[in-house]
């Protein structure tokens, strides 16, 4: 495997996102977001962490940049926190945030790194939560619209590559649904959750996402693309559903679990409306898009971005559930880690997290199939390990080589068999904020040493940096 394994237009990068490594959060201008407000639950995070500090890349973002082009990489996903720019989501802009991304994009730019801006990675402006409930209010959709346009009109002469929003399907599920993820809404379905509705709440804030990022997609190729000569997608998360059994009803079971996981927002995007299935099962909970709408959604993007780490097993419940309205129960499906006792694959530290690079095979020849082969970019891919390595063990990490061996071969194994990718996308540049993890969970390719928040490459920098050696034979 070398870079000469891919295309030579074929772009690396590495990713991360605003909250999870800035720091600076409730300086410099920046207002609150949902996040900032929904870690202040005790116990939500682990050791009650937070992203006021992270990896302080708001003041070492040329160090970071630095390490990406000593390691050879092309390009860098990072996201713009919507309130450092906006502190109350609409309004008074922050001109500290702006001149922040300004300084990291000359920066970037001026180093050769390609930046890919990602607009939104579950930071919605607490004001806009209050004002209308955030993601439920339909104002959303106008809101989220202005705020990326004026990140088009400011940051687009040298960004070139958009993403709208950062897994539409976690923050509806997360969010609204099991309400482990902020704003932490669900119905008393699960835990001590009262605020919520499962049964109809994650649908409505998809719908609202959908429309949003329609809306920003159709400002920008309207006033945007053509002189800007820019590129704008979304960012979905993946998890390859693979039947547990033969049978027919655990075959069905998977699919379900792909269309309401994958489908839910890539069928509407690409065919205009939801999954037969979805519209079948939800019925009247499921919200309607009008023949304009369906107009706007359909072909609302230049790529897709799909951020995938891991597989399971799906099953058909043996016995009824018990009939609640929820996202998760509308599946009906059960999930499985292990096949006769065999687990699917080796297991990260995140208990979600199994190394399954088939799974990744399967999932772009998905897209490929069912979905016309649009222009894919592997956004997110990565493994994690436990957040009390120390060093100089925690450079070791010959697990993350093999797992990213694993899903780079499969990855070129799919664009040989015709999948359209164009780019790839290692989680993560660095250790960072690991949402209700905190600083438990090492994603990094680069290791932080919290105490002086110094970075130090691991094995699997080096690794990259000699695959992706222009230079090198292999
Ligand atoms: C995302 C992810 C990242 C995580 C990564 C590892 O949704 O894009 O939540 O922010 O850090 O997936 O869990």
């Amino acid at each position: 495997l070398s870079r000469k394994s891919f295309p030579k237009s074929f772009q690396f990068g590495t990713a991360t996102s605003a909250y999870q490594v800035e720091g600076m959060a409730s300086k410099d201008g920046r207002g609150p977001s949902i996040w900032d407000d929904f870690i202040r639950r005790p116990g939500v995070v682990a050791n009650n962490a937070n992203g006021e500090v992270a990896v302080d890349q708001y003041h070492r973002y040329k160090e970071d940049v630095d390490i990406m082009v000593k390691l050879n990489f092309d390009a860098y996903r990072f996201s713009i926190s919507w309130s450092r720019i906006f502190p109350n989501g609409t309004g008074d802009v922050n001109e500290k945030g702006v001149a922040y991304y300004n300084r990291l994009i000359d920066y970037m730019v001026s180093k050769g790194i390609t930046p890919y801006a990602n607009l939104y990675h579950y930071d919605m402006p607490l004001a806009l939560e209050k004002r209308y409930l955030g993601l439920l209010g339909r104002q959303v959709v106008n809101d989220y619209a202005d705020y990326a346009e004026f990140c088009f009109k400011a940051f687009g002469d040298r960004v070139k590559n958009w993403m709208t929003f950062n897994e539409p399907r976690v923050t509806a599920a997360l969010g609204y649904d099991n309400g482990i993820f902020a704003p932490g809404r669900c119905s008393k379905t699960y835990g001590n959750c009262t605020v919520g509705n499962s049964g109809t709440e994650p649908y409505i804030v998809a719908h609202n996402l959908i429309l949003a990022h329609a809306t920003a997609v159709q400002r920008y190729r309207e006033k945007y693309q053509e002189k800007q000569k820019g590129k704008i997608g979304t960012l979905l998360d993946f998890v390859w559903y693979e039947p547990l059994t033969r049978g027919k009803a655990d075959n069905y079971a998977a699919q379900r679990a792909r269309d309401f996981h994958i489908g839910w927002f890539l069928h509407p995007i690409v065919y205009g409306e939801y999954p037969k299935t979805m519209q079948e099962i939800v019925g009247e909970r499921l919200p309607k898009f009008t023949a304009e709408e369906k107009k706007m959604v359909k072909g609302s993007f230049d790529y897709i971005g799909i951020n995938q780490y891991t597989a399971y097993y799906m099953y058909n419940p043996h016995q009824k559930q018990p009939k609640v309205f929820g996202y998760q129960q509308d599946w009906n499906a059960g999930f499985a880690f292990a096949k006769n006792g065999v687990p699917i694959g080796p297991k990260a530290h995140s208990y979600w997290l199994y190394n399954v690079p088939w799974g990744l095979y399967k999932c772009l020849m998905y897209v490929k199939e069912r979905y016309g082969n649009p222009t894919v970019i592997l956004s997110e891919n990565g493994m994690d390990q436990p957040g009390n390595v120390t060093l100089p063990k925690g450079l070791h990490d010959t697990v993350r080589i093999n797992y990213y061996k694993g899903y780079l071969a499969q990855l070129k194994k799919a664009a040989d068999d015709g999948a359209n990718v164009i780019g790839y996308f290692a989680w993560s540049l660095l250790d960072n904020f690991e949402w209700l993890s905190g600083y438990t969970s090492r994603f990094g390719i680069v290791y932080v040493d919290y105490s002086n928040l110094k970075r130090y490459p691991k094995m699997s920098a080096y690794w990259f940096k000699k695959l992706l050696d222009r230079r090198s034979k292999h």
